[in-house]
């Protein structure tokens, strides 16, 4: 992989980025429909696939994470996709299995709260594996999506911090008819829990016409949201947080303009969801 960036990089073609864990689709598709207007017809996109151990806690879905890499390739092929990085865990982690890997990158201001404190381990492992993606694919620039929020953040951090010469860009999230921002996580859901799983978006909605008009304190805010994704019985309530768009500071009064995410869990699985209000 190094070695074709490199050769790109020589020959003078920008290299645009999606890394993804697989699993394909639209949201996806449209990151790299972005890569490929940045770069250029002659430009190249490259699409990462690789299901990421170091993001996963020993207690969830990493064995279980969906995979189809005949219908992946398909979509890549189909959208134009120069290359497909699909490396394997002894090249990403030399040594792991043999307990000798040691090296990793982290984050400590933005990855604490939300996702980061339900997931302690997860931040670091994301960190880490994009950093390691951007050495091995050179990008000029990277595309991540907006439902990520925090993660998103946390590589812009990492990219600025560790002196990436690169550009990330963050992408709208794209959404089923009915709301639920697309996810390949959504593949495990069962039919009730699909149903209700809506309730993400419409918690987005009732928060955004909350302080249409003035602003609400995030007390007040939370407590609703609770409620709300209680009229869902499938549904169970994670974490709800309303936070400055930047700086993911929490706010403690939310008015137009605040940015809000939730985890809610149906069965096992975890749905995450946010917007600017
Ligand atoms: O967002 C994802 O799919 C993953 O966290 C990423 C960025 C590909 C790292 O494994």
């Amino acid at each position: 992989m190094q070695r074709a960036a490199l050769a790109w990089r020589r020959a003078g073609k920008r290299i645009g980025f999606v890394p993804t864990m697989g699993y394909l689709h639209d949201g996806h598709m449209s990151l790299v429909r972005d890569a490929r207007r940045r770069v250029g017809p002659d430009g190249i996109v490259v699409v990462s696939i690789y299901v990421n151990p170091t993001q996963f806690a020993p207690t969830e879905d990493l064995s279980k994470y969906p995979r189809d890499l005949k219908r992946d390739y398909a979509l890549c092929r189909g959208e134009g996709v120069d290359a497909v990085f699909l490396p394997s865990d002894a090249v990403m982690y030399p040594g792991r299995a043999e307990g000798r890997y040691s090296t990793y990158v982290q984050e400590e201001r933005l990855t604490l709260g939300m996702e980061g404190a339900s997931r302690p381990t997860h931040f670091r492992g994301v960190t880490t594996i994009v950093a390691k993606l951007f050495n091995c694919v050179l990008p000029d620039v990277a595309v991540f999506g907006a439902k990520d929020w925090q993660q998103a953040a946390a590589i812009r951090r990492m990219t600025t911090d560790l002196n990436f010469p690169l550009k990330i860009v963050v992408a709208p999230t794209r959404r089923e008819s009915d709301g639920l921002a697309m996810s390949s996580r959504n593949a495990y859901l069962s039919a009730v829990d699909r149903s209700q799983a809506t309730i993400l978006s419409q918690a987005i909605a009732a928060c955004r016409q909350a302080v249409k008009q003035s602003s609400v304190p995030a007390a007040e805010l939370k407590k609703a949201v609770a409620r709300l994704v209680k009229t869902r019985p499938a549904g169970r309530l994670d974490y709800v947080e309303f936070f400055d768009s930047d700086t993911l500071e929490p706010v403690t009064t939310v008015k137009r303009g605040s940015h809000m995410a939730l985890a809610v869990f149906f069965g096992k699985t975890r749905l995450i969801d946010n917007g600017r209000l």
